[in-house]
């Protein structure tokens, strides 16, 4: 598949100072009233989907962010998105504080973070050509390029993989890899500089996750655009991602630099999740000696979660000290800069250990395969 970019325009974000912060969350909180009551429906609690997270994206980096079903992932990207305000907490952007901003002082910012979702299904009016919905956020935003939305979106087209002559086709007419391409190319109409990707592969067969993730990757190297990208597991983002924080019921409990996390990860939690990436038998050896960690019990309600450390009742090394105090992020002795846990009794940073314990998935197996070529 070609994958070439064309470069629209010489992109000033390309050549973003690297340590430059975009986007800062401080204390984001998010939390849904949850109602009950009979006749008179009342609040009865709070689900508490993000509680308190402090995260920052750089200019024209990729951040990933991962964690179990219903940690607050998505939570976390509506509200960096501005399309659900926060119950607490402060989100700044370029260093000008959002997180109260009307929707008329967001106009300017909103066309500057966009969001990929998971399901290129139902993500597309099925009723509009890939060229009404390729060119709507230029409509909506009064955004008219040299040479005419036509011209742009056959250039976005090109762009994402796609055949420039297709724009009078409808999303039916796609495959689900091409639709999500559509959806790269929707995000990028008007020159982003944070995309956050909800899961943008997950619904994917995994044989096309590995040129999706492709071209994110090439969009985010070569445009220069920053990416908040959302996974379920760690596969995928160790192949994205420079920086990775790990959520677990609406905390973040570690981040840090790619490397640190894989190969030195500190919280259980991150552990458990690392041993739990699915397998696949490349080698067709026997794969003895590699510990997998399987984490016991459900996810506990984020309605009523556990005092303390949220993990301890599912930690294997819990103690009286996890229930009566939360484990503050921080920086442990034996980590670098910016790698942060949160956890009173870490693992010991065991570079060798996890480099035999990190198994691939399919996805990133095929991924790894095409980088290749
Ligand atoms: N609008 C809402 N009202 C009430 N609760 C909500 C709402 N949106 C999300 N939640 C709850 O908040 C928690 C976090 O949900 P969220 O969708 O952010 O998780 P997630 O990490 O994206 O999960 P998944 O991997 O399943 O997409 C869940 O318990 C969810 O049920
Ligand atoms: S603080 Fe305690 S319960 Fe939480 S992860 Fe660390 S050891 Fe486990
Ligand atoms: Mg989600």
């Amino acid at each position: 598949m070609k994958e070439d970019l064309v470069l629209p325009t010489p992109r000033e974000a390309a050549a973003g100072a690297s340590g430059e912060p975009l986007l800062v969350a401080e204390g984001l909180t998010k939390h849904f009233p949850v109602k009950g009551g009979f006749p008179v429906r009342r609040t009865v609690g709070q689900v508490q989907a993000v509680d308190g997270i402090d995260l920052t994206v750089h200019v024209g980096e990729s951040f990933g962010l991962v964690g179990e079903s219903g940690c607050g992932k998505s939570t976390t990207g509506r509200l960096i998105t501005r399309l659900l305000e926060p119950t607490g907490g402060t989100i700044s952007y370029r260093g000008r504080d959002i997180t109260r901003a009307s929707r008329r002082q967001l106009a300017p910012i909103r066309s500057e973070i966009q969001m990929i979702f998971q399901d290129p299904y139902s993500s597309l009016n099925p009723r509009q050509t890939v060229g009404k919905i390729i060119s709507g956020p230029m409509e909506i935003n009064g955004i008219d390029p040299a040479g005419g939305r036509e011209k742009r979106v056959r250039e976005l087209l090109e762009i994402v993989g796609l055949n420039p002559e297709h724009f009078n086709r409808f999303p039916h007419e796609f495959s689900g890899g091409q639709r999500q391409r559509i959806g790269v190319a929707r995000a990028l109409a008007l020159e982003p500089k944070l995309i956050v990707a909800d899961e943008p592969v997950s619904a994917l067969d995994v044989s096309i996750q590995a040129q999706v993730v492709n071209l994110l990757q090439k969009v985010q190297e070569e445009l220069g655009i920053a990416f908040l990208f959302i996974a379920h597991d760690l596969a995928v983002v160790r192949h994205f991602s420079q920086r990775v924080a790990v959520m677990y019921l609406g905390k973040v409990i570690e981040v840090g630099d790619r490397d640190s996390i894989y190969t030195r990860p500190r919280h259980p939690y991150t552990h458990a999740l690392l041993s739990a990436v699915p397998e696949v038998n490349v080698t067709g050896g026997d794969e003895s000696g590699r510990e997998r960690i399987r984490l016991a019990g459900d996810v506990p309600s984020p309605i009523n979660p556990p005092s303390g450390c949220r993990f301890r009742t599912r930690c294997w090394k819990a103690q009286d000290k996890c229930a009566a105090e939360e484990p503050p992020l921080v920086r442990l002795s034996g980590n670098r800069d910016g790698h942060l846990t949160a956890c009173h009794f870490p693992e010991e940073p065991t570079i060798e250990a996890r480099e035999q314990d990190i198994v691939l998935d399919p996805a990133l197996a095929a991924l790894e395969e095409t980088d290749e070529d």
